[in-house]
């Protein structure tokens, strides 16, 4: 394989299958390691219909450590320049209930990761954090000197593999780390081929309005329409997942490009915030239909707003949002209506 071969951990997920499509069209070669635990195959079999590109596929579970040499093994003979490290548990409240699976998966995945990238003499990672390692702790936008405070778990999480690869950047300045804070992905590649395939009832927004909007659901509970923001309920920046994986790209162009070890953290926002209502009567012009919903109670651990301060990705990686809240409604719908069963239509036929 080319020098530009890329590890990309979870990468048959939901942000992981946009991110490989983006790194394919972008002249990478994309292997990705998958348990598929929260994701399915034909993910993996859409990127390589899309792209007309091979995608070398490793089905192993990275938390497991007896794992580690049959997969050193194997990208030793393919070789790879980095990894993009997606894999992960990332439900908030599931974190709450079973704070020691996410604890167990999350944190060990990233210390095999790294002892697989020293084994392959490949000490390059762009990591999947979150903008859930600022808490509530910071007034919008939030920039990455931001205090960090996750809240729960999964946020913690988060923020231990920020350290984690951090400190291995310390301890060997070889190593080159981005960690990515993403605020709120959403939206689907605008083939509706790819996207978010939740298992179960959806935690987050846009999912679960989409589960609406195709008749899955039959309402949307709003949590919360007391909140100090301008009509009551919850803000948050929205992203496009092709935008977040175009940031991915740019963090990795970035990050090989440089002759020298680092370690940066970035925010990956657009910058502005958007509303529960607004989001709500955005879907609904996207779908063509009304998207009934009703107040419920707020949320627990859900702060009023945040938003991001998007000026470093823009100065460092020459990169920033260009997608609408409108776009990124068009293409969730596009993926949602396409796959009322997300990919399970496809595994059953
Ligand atoms: C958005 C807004 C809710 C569902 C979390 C994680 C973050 C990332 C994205 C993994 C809030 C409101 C939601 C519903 C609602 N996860 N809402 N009814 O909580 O900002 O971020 O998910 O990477 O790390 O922290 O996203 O989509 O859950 O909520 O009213 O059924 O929608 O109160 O205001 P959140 P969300």
């Amino acid at each position: 394989m080319t020098s530009k071969t890329i590890l990309l951990t979870g990468g048959a997920g939901y942000i992981g299958s946009h991110v490989a499509l983006v790194l394919l069209e972008a002249g990478y070669e994309v292997v990705i390691l998958d348990n598929f635990a929260n994701s399915s195959p034909v993910a993996v079999s859409r990127i390589r219909q899309l792209t007309n590109r091979e995608v070398l596929l490793i089905e192993s579970d990275l938390a497991d450590k007896g794992n580690n040499d049959a997969t050193i093994d194997r990208l030793k003979e393919i070789g790879i320049a980095g990894a993009v490290h997606l894999a992960g548990l990332k439900a908030v409240g599931e974190s709450v209930e079973k704070p020691d699976m996410y604890y167990d998966t999350n944190l060990n995945s990233t210390l095999n990761l790294v002892a697989i990238l020293a084994e392959c003499d490949a000490r390059t990672v762009v990591f999947s954090s979150s903008a859930t390692v600022y808490g509530d702790r910071n007034k919008s936008p939030v920039d990455e000197n931001g205090l960090t405070g996750p809240t729960n778990p999964y946020g913690m999480t988060k923020f231990f593999n920020e350290r984690i690869l951090a400190d291995q950047y310390g301890a060997d300045e070889r190593w080159k780390v981005i960690n990515l804070r993403y605020f709120n992905p959403v939206g689907a590649h605008p083939t509706g081929q790819i996207g978010e395939d939740p298992l179960g009832t959806p935690n987050n927004l846009f999912p679960f309005i989409a589960q609406v909007a195709v008749g899955r659901r039959e309402k949307l509970s709003v949590f919360g329409d007391d909140y100090d923001t301008p009509d009551g309920t919850g803000v948050r920046d929205y992203i496009h997942v092709m935008d977040l994986a175009e940031g991915h790209r740019a963090a990795l162009d970035y990050a090989l490009g440089q002759d020298r070890g680092f370690v940066r953290n970035i925010n990956l926002g657009s910058g502005s915030g958007h509303s529960v209502l607004e989001v709500i009567t955005a879907f609904g012009a996207a779908a063509g239909r009304e998207i009934p919903y009703m107040i419920a109670p707020r949320r627990s651990g859900d702060v009023a707003e945040i938003y991001a301060n998007a000026a470093l990705a823009k100065e460092l990686l020459a990169w920033q949002t260009t997608r609408s809240l409108e776009d990124m409604c068009r293409d969730h719908w596009a993926w949602q209506s396409q796959n009322p069963q997300g990919y399970r239509d496809a595994e059953e036929n």
